[in-house]
């Protein structure tokens, strides 16, 4: 699939699945009342992280998804986000999980925070499968961080280049002959 078009392999299918587990066994610890959780989904790129760790978590959790888009070139985020899709419901007095594939720059994480915070849900946090190291220049509480990665383009999971790879099992890193050629 997509030969030649990844560079290497950066997590595996397993890592990822015992990764997914562990997040879920943390996240079950720490909401123990309160009624269901509500995770909210970013789409497209957490689609995969989404069902996998709803799946892997040992207690209800209701499902909501938001899609929203940054502006810009496909490998780097502008910070101007825009909502393709809004919640269905209302979230208020609502215990929030934001479940993420990655947090780049962070601009459309704390966007989304923003945003969200402004409809008064009892709590709110974030857990991404993915960060790379300048989303700690923007100064976004994170509270599950499935991995830190270096500053290199990956795709898989969930994760695109122009739409394309997010349905490769394992995340790579893309081969820079992709986005250098010309799309
Ligand atoms: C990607 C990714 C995150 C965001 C991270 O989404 O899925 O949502 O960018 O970047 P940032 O931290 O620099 O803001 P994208 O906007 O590409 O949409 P997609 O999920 O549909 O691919
Ligand atoms: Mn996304
Ligand atoms: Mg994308």
């Amino acid at each position: 699939m997509y030969d030649g078009d990844i560079a290497s392999v950066l997590i595996t299918e397993q890592q990822i699945k015992d990764k997914v587990a562990e997040l879920a066994k943390q996240v079950d610890e720490d909401y123990q009342r309160g009624g269901d959780l509500l995770l909210v989904g970013v789409l497209k790129g957490a689609v995969m992280f989404m069902t996998d760790f709803a799946r892997a978590l040992p207690q209800p959790a209701q499902l909501e998804f938001m899609a929203v888009s940054s502006y810009g070139s496909s490998t780097s985020s502008s910070g101007v986000v825009r909502i393709l899709k809004d919640l269905d419901r209302d979230i208020a007095g609502k215990n929030v999980l934001i479940v993420e594939d990655i947090i780049d720059s962070g601009l459309t994480l704390s966007w989304l925070l923003k945003n969200l915070r402004s409809r008064n849900p009892a709590s709110l946090e974030v857990c991404t499968l993915l960060r790379k190291p300048d989303a700690v220049q923007v100064d976004v509480p994170v509270r599950y961080v499935g991995f830190d990665i270096p500053n290199e383009f990956v795709v898989g999971y969930g994760l695109d280049y122009a739409e394309r790879y997010r349905d490769l099992p394992y995340i790579g890193t893309l081969d820079p002959k992709v986005y250098t050629s010309g799309v």
